[in-house]
């Protein structure tokens, strides 16, 4: 039996499908991989989980709604993470995101499947929902990434509207900033930067998505990690998923999200995994004081983890029939 559908196997199991004796009594099967599926069994964490990045209640609930509907995981992560792309009052992702320096709006978004398929769309503007358009990619072309107005006409042709992003608030704060144009990370961003969202779904199938209008007042043409997968995102369906918020150019250089993945399938808990990505960055990075990055990480059991360089960044996870904000523990103390 092939370790790939052993766990598989496995993951239906915590879920409360029966394994049959002839699975269990399997010759091929190694002792590694029983205790693999022990493991899974031991578990208390329940599926399906839905957990973002920061305060994000009511895209939590619309994923898990669309679970609970029969929807994959990942059309759910891109229900959810899209009811924060279309709340013009929210100024870090889709509608409403704070524009480079020039004023424009570029968005960065990605997704990736149980397969492994990625797709993703960089510095793309006029476009409400570029995590919608990243599936799209994924699925209908033959890249994994679409960039500025080539990932716009691909949204348009797809059915997409364009649409002005720039709304009254965010112009204002943009026109603000000019009078000093002083260039400096903003850390915690109104509580609600970057959106990451990991969903697995009742049948242990793992999915997961970032969206973002990426840093505040960035240099025009600035890409940062949300859409690059192994940074902002990871998943892989035998081990787990990651996803990261805050200053990308410090996920990028630490390959954040696959770090933790990696982590996981060398045994450590999503908590342990995600304290080691943060204490990666911290040992390569002086002034980390100045920056926040956060990461969340779930496994194939369901169980999470979280954290952050500074206080401040909050999670929320909706698994067991509740939707609960958490503020993860965070590296410096001292701030
Ligand atoms: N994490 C979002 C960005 O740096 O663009």
């Amino acid at each position: 039996m092939k370790r790939r559908k052993f766990i598989q196997n496995a993951a239906l199991g915590s879920v409360g499908v029966t394994l049959g004796p002839t699975a269990m009594a399997c010759n091929e099967t190694s002792k590694k991989e029983f205790s693999a599926l022990k493991d899974i069994e031991d578990s208390k964490a329940t599926l399906p989980v839905v957990i973002a990045t920061w305060n994000v209640h009511k895209a939590t609930e619309k994923a898990w709604k669309e679970l609970e509907n029969g929807a994959s995981a990942l059309d759910a992560i891109i229900a959810g993470c899209g009811v924060e792309e279309a709340d013009a009052k929210g100024q870090t992702v889709g509608i409403g995101g704070l524009p480079d320096r020039e004023g424009r709006v570029t968005l960065d978004a990605c997704v990736m499947n149980e397969k492994g398929e990625y797709g993703a769309v960089v510095c793309m503007e006029n476009i409400m929902h570029p995590i919608a358009v990243a599936k799209k990619v994924m699925e209908e072309t033959p890249h994994v990434m679409l960039a500025g107005k080539g990932a716009e006409d691909f949204a348009v042709s797809q059915g997409f509207k364009r649409v002005n992003l720039l709304t009254d608030a965010s112009k204002k704060a943009w026109e603000e900033w000019k009078l000093t144009s002083e260039y400096q990370p903003i850390i915690n961003i109104e509580n609600h930067d970057t959106i990451g969202m990991l969903a697995i779904d009742k049948n242990g199938t793992i999915s997961g998505g970032c969206t973002t209008s990426g840093l505040a007042y960035k240099m025009a043409g600035r890409v940062g990690d949300s859409a690059i997968i192994g940074s902002g995102l990871f998943v892989d369906n035998e081990v787990g998923a990651a996803t990261a918020t805050g200053l990308g150019e410090e996920v990028l250089k630490t390959v954040g999200s696959f770090l933790i993945v990696e982590l996981m399938r060398q045994g450590k808990s999503p908590q342990e995994a995600c304290e080691e990505a943060i204490k990666r960055i911290i040992k390569n990075t002086p002034n980390f004081e100045d920056f926040q990055v956060g990461y969340i990480a779930v496994n194939k059991k369901g169980e999470t983890g979280a954290y952050a360089i500074h206080q401040g960044f909050w999670t929320t996870t909706y698994q067991n029939g509740k939707n609960e904000n958490v503020q993860p523990g965070f590296y410096n103390k001292k701030g």
